[in-house]
């Protein structure tokens, strides 16, 4: 199939690549005449793991372009995949989608099936649709279709090979289908609905993602007061199939660029409604205080913050990923900057981005590093690496071996019988 993706972003470009991969003649296309120019050769955007050979193998289906016009003239089916960013007010900005719609609009040379990839509110789908059609001057048939991703950053790949199931929203069947052929090799369970259930279906499984993470931190900071440990106790709740195991780790709260967006659209969505969305609100501010906890747990270790030294081992929001993000360490990095603390911060991959984000703090070339000197190390993204570590070592290199762990990385009780004051989240 012939095949357009505007935007090269993290889904427009993992899932360009990857329909590429699976037969596919694919033009990804984009405003940024950098990135376009550095991904003619072979200079990726954003570090996703496997993504850099896939696009080499895929070279000859592959084009990259500035020139959405022709890129739509030549294909059948265009994905709109452009950022939809929140804004202050916790809203999506849709100025990007909409420009899209407008040049397709008036870029259409006969029958096209337009995706919406991007995550928008329940409802754009219609948008998308009129604005098309007072662009096209109503010579051309189209259709638009909703099918939201769920790709994981850091398994994207893996997570578009093997997806759950595939969504797809449209007002009619055919269009539906046709974009099920795509996805056929896949051998996934495709679910073919309506456009605003597939959008809402988005919204609500990010939600609910969101939702498992703030109540298992909520739970940890209960474990914590009544003596209880948090990792038993999900383990213990993960096994009932109803509960399911996945997204029950506590830790420092969830950050990245889905999460606290979605979330905070749909609270939107549902007030613009007259709705005012309970479980929601909570889920953010559970989000916001445990930032807050973490700081609470470095001033109990060290009595004070003010003028400490402090390691911090992970800036990336999440592991195999260099976006930072909503991450936590932002967060944490900038409280600890305000009480006068001096800060080296170590990250495997996300360095050069926090380099560029984040100032007043040294940026040192290992974890060891990070631990030279410090009053309290503390673990923020739960990267591999640092589970590996020679603790013996980390505890001759710090000042005062104490270390906060944000992300229950440790063995409590080998940290504390290692010498280390170590405290994780709700485990005691
Ligand atoms: C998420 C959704 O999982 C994906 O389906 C959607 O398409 C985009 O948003 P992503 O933001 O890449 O993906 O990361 P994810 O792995 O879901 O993690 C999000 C955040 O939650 C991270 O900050 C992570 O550290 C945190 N998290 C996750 C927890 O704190 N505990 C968990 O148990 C799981």
């Amino acid at each position: 199939m012939k095949i357009c993706v505007v935007g090269t972003g993290y889904v427009g470009l993992v899932t360009g690549v990857c329909m590429a991969d699976l037969g596919n003649d694919v033009i990804c296309v984009d405003i940024d005449e950098k990135k376009i120019a550095n991904l003619n050769k072979n200079i990726l955007p954003i570090y996703e793991p496997g993504l850099e050979e896939l696009v080499k193998r895929n070279k000859a289906r592959l084009t990259f372009t500035l020139d959405l016009k022709a890129a739509v003239k030549k294909s059948e089916i265009i994905f709109i995949a452009v950022g939809t960013p929140p804004r202050a007010n916790g809203e999506a900005d849709l100025s990007f989608v909409k420009e899209v719609a407008k040049q397709i609009g008036k870029s259409l040379n006969g029958y096209k099936v337009i995706v919406d990839k991007s995550t928008v509110p329940v409802g754009m789908g219609d948008l998308v649709e009129s604005i098309i059609e007072d662009n096209s001057n109503n010579k051309f048939k189209f259709d638009v279709v909703s099918s939201p991703e769920f790709l994981k950053e850091g398994s994207a790949i893996q997570d578009f090979m093997n997806p759950d199931r595939i969504v797809i929203g449209a007002k009619k069947k055919d269009a539906a289908e046709k974009v099920a052929q795509i996805f056929k090799p896949l051998a996934t369970k495709v679910i073919i609905t309506d456009l605003r259930s597939a959008e809402m279906i988005k919204y609500a499984s990010n939600s609910f993602l969101a939702t498992k993470i703030s109540f298992i931190n909520e739970i940890a900071n209960i474990c914590e007061k009544v003596g209880a440990d948090v990792e038993t106790v999900a383990n213990g709740m993960g096994i009932d199939r109803r509960i399911g195991k996945l997204f029950l780790n506590a830790g420092a709260g969830f950050g990245g660029s889905c999460f606290p967006k979605d979330v905070s659209a749909l609270v939107n969505i549902a007030r613009k409604e007259d709705y005012e969305p309970l479980i929601l609100n909570a889920v953010i501010e559970v989000n916001k205080l445990q930032r807050k906890h973490v700081l609470g747990k470095i001033k109990k270790i060290l009595g004070t913050i003010e003028g400490r030294q402090i390691g911090i081992l992970g800036i990336a929001f999440k592991p195999n990923t260099d976006d930072i993000r909503e991450a936590v360490a932002l967060d944490i990095i900038a409280a600890l900057l305000e009480k006068g603390c001096r800060i080296k911060a170590f990250d495997p991959v996300a360095m050069p981005n926090a380099r560029k984000e984040v100032k007043g703090v040294t940026f040192v070339k290992d974890s060891y590093s990070a631990a030279e000197n410090v009053e309290c190390l503390v673990i923020l993204t739960e990267w591999n690496e640092f589970r590996e570590l020679d603790m013996k070592k980390i505890k001759g290199l710090m000042k005062n071996p104490a270390i906060v762990d944000g992300r229950n990385i440790y063995d409590p009780d080998k940290m504390k019988k290692l010498g280390f004051a170590y405290t994780g989240i709700g485990r005691n």
